[in-house]
Parts: structure tokens; C-alpha cells; sequence
């Protein structure tokens, strides 16, 4: 990376209708813990504290994404960028660097209202993350929580917003759909996961469209294929693999019903060689359901 940018997606807070639905789905479903904090419930699945926080407030969408900074600098050379660009960035109370358990934070709203923030801290917890349905691990290590895939009205100004100001870098973009229907997805990256954040003018009303969890071992998302098909959860697209980030992965519609997607194997982007691409398919193979109409 030449210029100061976040440098993973550290964690995402998400309003719900039922906290009790989901402490079930992210147990024994993704296999992740669980763990009540007042009406809140955190889902841990690394040695971060959480990962994903959820709290009941009838949206079923993303309320914040807090992404990470190396240090007090970076965050700072961000914040000028976004400042530059018109976007209001307010620095937060100790109380509520705490709440998030870093050590400096900032709050800012992406183009279309959604709340982000950028931080600074550790925010390993004490213990080893343990599966409550044996999965071996998820791949987050230099990499932040997965994906997120959002809803961008405008995604021009999504773009200036991502790239010029966060720091993103381009990955690729896949048209998707019939000819003369068809959408333009961008993903972007920052740091060697293939895309961190990707946006599209999806027409939806939620902002998140998916999140993507990355399981170290491709037996763990056959498994969790099999024990969600057996609980009922409905299977949005079957298993399949995708054309740019050649991710094997099946998505499942979550208790809020934007998507989370279970995957396997997504490529590196090594900056000093990666070339964007553009592709006109999302899947190699599979996938077949909201994403490939079959
Ligand atoms: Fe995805």
C-alpha cells in the first residue's frame, strides 16, 4: 500500500429482530461462539473479543463497520482524506472507544448513511477461540472478519468514498445478470484477501446484501452445507465457485435475511503483481440460486 489506508474490516455491529434466533443460527449453524452482553449478543470466531455484534433493534441490516488503522498516524492521514472529500469525521469518547475495546476511534457516515468507524487497537481477548460445532477455524489473520457486500445507490460516489478516502484498491468487477439488466459489482481490497468490501446498486432495501466467513478447511463448509440443509435454513445458492476471488462457497440466508456466505480458499492479492480484471459471470461453477438463476 502506498498511501495510509485501513487495513482490515475489524468488525461489524448489525441490528436484528431476535437475538435468540441467532445465538442458535451462529452456534450450531456457523459454528462461531456466541455470548450475551446485556441486550447485546457478540459472536466470536478468532482471537478478537468479537467479531460481529448484534443488537435487537428490528432493522435486520448493518447499523456500523469499523474498520481497522496500523496506528495513530494512518488513522490521521485517512481522516484528512475523508475531510478533504466533504465527510464529517467526529472523534469518539473514551466511553465508546471502551464499548469497542480499542484504543482510538473515529465516526464517520459512508455517502449513503451508514455509519462506519476507523480504529486503533488490539482487540484480542484472553482465551482461544472454540467452535461450538468443532469447526477447525476461520481465516482472519492479517485478512479483518471476511467480507462485507453492501447496497451503493450511487456507486461512483461509493467508489471516490472507498478508494480516495479509506485507502481501498480496486480488485476487479464483475458484470452480473441478463443483458440489458445487468449490475456492475466492484470489489475492493486492503490487505491480501481479494475483497474486503464490495458494493453494488443492488435494488434492495437493506444495505448489507451478505457476509462472507472463510473456514480454513473445505470439509467445514461441506459440513456446515449439510447442517444447514438438515435445520431448514434456506440455501440462497448452492455450492459453487466464483470467477474472480475463485472462492468455494455456498450462501445461506441468515435470521435477518441478508446472506451469509460460508467459503473456502479465496485467492491473495500480492499488489506488486495483481492486475484488476474485468469478468462478465460471477461463478466458474454452482452458485446456483439468487446469483445464478438456474
Ligand atoms: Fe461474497
Amino acid at each position: 500500500m502506498s498511501k495510509a489506508a485501513v487495513r482490515a474490516l475489524g468488525y461489524l455491529e448489525l441490528g436484528v429482530s431476535s437475538l435468540a434466533n441467532w445465538e442458535d443460527f451462529a452456534r450450531d449453524i456457523l459454528g462461531v461462539q456466541a455470548n450475551r452482553d446485556g441486550n447485546a449478543l457478540n459472536l466470536r470466531y478468532d482471537a478478537d473479543c468479537w467479531r460481529l455484534r448484534l443488537v435487537q433493534t428490528g432493522e435486520d441490516d448493518i447499523r456500523c463497520a469499523g474498520f481497522e488503522a496500523a496506528d495513530s498516524a494512518h488513522l490521521q492521514a485517512i481522516v484528512a482524506r475523508l475531510q478533504a472529500q466533504g465527510v464529517a469525521v467526529s472523534a469518539a469518547s473514551a466511553e465508546a472507544a471502551a464499548a469497542r475495546r480499542v484504543s482510538e476511534l473515529v465516526c464517520l457516515n459512508d455517502p449513503f448513511g451508514l455509519p462506519m468507524e476507523i480504529y486503533v487497537g488490539n482487540r484480542s481477548a484472553p482465551g482461544a477461540f472454540e467452535s461450538p460445532r468443532g469447526v477447525a477455524g476461520f481465516v482472519t489473520a492479517g485478512q479483518g472478519l471476511g467480507h462485507i457486500v453492501l447496497t451503493a445507490p450511487e456507486p461512483d460516489r461509493m467508489k471516490r468514498f472507498a478508494l480516495e478516502g479509506l485507502g481501498f484498491l480496486l480488485s476487479d468487477n464483475i458484470f452480473m445478470g441478463p443483458p440489458g439488466h445487468q449490475l456492475e459489482v466492484t470489489f475492493l481490497h486492503c490487505n491480501p484477501r481479494h475483497h474486503t468490501l464490495a458494493f453494488a446498486a443492488i435494488p434492495a432495501s437493506k444495505r448489507l446484501n451478505h457476509i462472507m466467513l472463510q473456514l480454513q478447511d473445505l470439509d467445514d463448509v461441506g459440513r456446515g452445507l449439510d447442517t444447514a440443509a438438515r435445520a431448514g435454513v434456506p440455501i440462497s445458492s448452492s455450492l459453487g465457485r466464483h470467477t474472480n476471488d475463485r472462492m468455494t462457497s455456498f450462501y445461506m440466508r441468515s435470521p435477518s435475511g441478508f446472506d451469509i456466505e460460508y467459503g473456502f480458499g479465496g485467492v491473495e492479492i500480492d499488489d506488486a503483481t495483481w492486475q484488476p480484471e474485468v469478468y462478465h459471470a460471477p461463478s466458474i461453477w454452482g452458485h446456483r440460486g439468487a446469483l445464478n438463476p438456474a
